[in-house]
């Protein structure tokens, strides 16, 4: 664990910097426990840095980026650049992002807090206890691979899905370490009865668990997998899939959780890890205090975990969110009718209740090691 880290903050555009803001909170708090010095350092991009300085990623927040030990993005977008070229508008400057720093291993977690029980569609007794890790592979298969057209004149479109074994086994060694600390379990998902690209990951992957013989290893076809997320989320831990499967999965599995609010995400595996929640700049809710910052929070529990190796303050954070909802806080997209004892708050109040819980379990954590 270093001593000092130095954090590139992106907070973009719409909801980005308000949730960001709450999650910086979280870290400086986590900072004044365990005498980890954060240093932040703030970098226009997406359309912020288009109003500012006429590209969505400017040299300078690349080259910040690129220099430090962690990079926490809030979101990018609005609807004033939609009628931009592609790669003129504030999505592109993620992208760029992304691709710079180079992280190959998309981590998100799709969790069912107890006390949000009620907002899946799924019901209750399903997702109870439903703690899934998606291992998702981001820079190849068919988002990238190459031939890749599409003739208007002849009507014909191709993509390529293409992955070397290099680029299954480091994404396969990051979901078997990863399982090593949870529940010991990695369900890898393909095609392989009908892909080759699948059967190349397939052996693979069962090659790599051999190294890691603590680990139980199973296959799923995709199919059945979507299937079985569905039916018995409890039944998984890590979930290792290629970059489409990946795609589809996690966003499927986030009904287990209720909100979109609520998803963190980390990309790591390159230069430097990137962090940033799932959702996007939510136009339609910016600047009413009416976002929910949960999941750019969790996302800074996921950085302290995987950039900084403060599992211990990581966890302390996601305890303090779990115990802001049990007390019944909620923001408006987590708010139902037929529940009783829940309080609507904005997102400074639910950042101020964490940053509360926060407080006690640190005074809880201090106490016992003085005694
Ligand atoms: N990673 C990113 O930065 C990212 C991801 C997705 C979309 N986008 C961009 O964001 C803009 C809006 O896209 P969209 O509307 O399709 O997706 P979105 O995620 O911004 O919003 C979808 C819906 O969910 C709600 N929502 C999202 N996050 C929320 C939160 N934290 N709390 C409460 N409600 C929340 C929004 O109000 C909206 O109704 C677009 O410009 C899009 O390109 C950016």
């Amino acid at each position: 664990m270093s001593s000092e880290i130095k954090i590139t903050l992106v907070p973009g555009d719409g909801i980005g910097p308000e949730v960001t803001h709450e999650a910086v909170v979280m870290l400086e708090a986590v900072g004044q426990w365990n005498g980890v010095k954060f240093h932040f350092v703030e970098m226009p991009i997406g359309g912020a840095a288009i109003r500012q300085q006429g590209s969505p990623l400017p040299p300078a927040t690349l080259e910040a980026a690129l220099d430090s030990d962690a990079v926490l993005l809030g979101a990018v977008g609005g609807n004033e650049f939609n009628l931009l070229p592609p790669d003129k508008r504030p999505e592109a400057g993620l992208l760029q992002l992304r691709q710079a720093l180079g992280g190959f291993a998309n981590l998100r977690p799709s969790v069912a807090y107890a006390p949000l029980s009620n907002n899946s569609p799924l019901r209750p007794e399903v997702t109870e206890g439903a703690d899934i890790l998606f291992v998702r592979e981001l820079l190849g298969g068919l988002y990238f691979g190459t031939p890749r057209s599409w003739d208007r004149e002849s009507g014909v479109a191709l993509n390529t899905m293409l992955y070397t074994r290099e680029e299954v086994v480091r994404v396969a060694r990051v979901a078997f370490e990863l399982a090593q600390k949870r529940r010991h379990k990695v369900t890898s998902v393909d095609k392989a009865n009908v892909l080759e690209v699948s059967q190349l990951w397939r052996a693979t992957v069962t090659e790599i668990a051999a190294e890691y013989p603590d680990v139980t290893l199973e296959h799923q076809y995709v199919d059945a997998c979507a299937m079985h997320l569905m039916n018995t989320p409890r039944n998984f831990d890590v979930v290792l899939t290629e970059n489409l499967f990946g795609d589809i999965l996690s966003d499927e599995a986030a009904v287990i959780t209720g909100s979109l609010g609520m998803l963190p995400s980390a990309t790591i595996g390159g230069k430097v890890n990137l962090y940033e929640p799932v959702h996007g700049s939510a136009p339609d809710i910016a600047g009413t205090g009416k976002a929910n910052p949960l999941g750019a929070i969790l996302t800074a529990a996921m950085l302290l975990r995987h950039s900084a190796g403060l599992e211990q303050e990581a966890q302390a954070i996601e305890t303090a969110v779990q115990r802001v909802l049990a007390a019944g806080y909620r923001t408006a997209d987590l708010a139902r009718t037929n529940q009783p004892n829940q309080q609507i708050v904005s997102t400074r109040e639910m950042g101020k209740h964490v940053f509360e819980v926060l407080n006690e379990i640190i005074d809880c954590s201090q106490a016992m090691h003085a005694v």
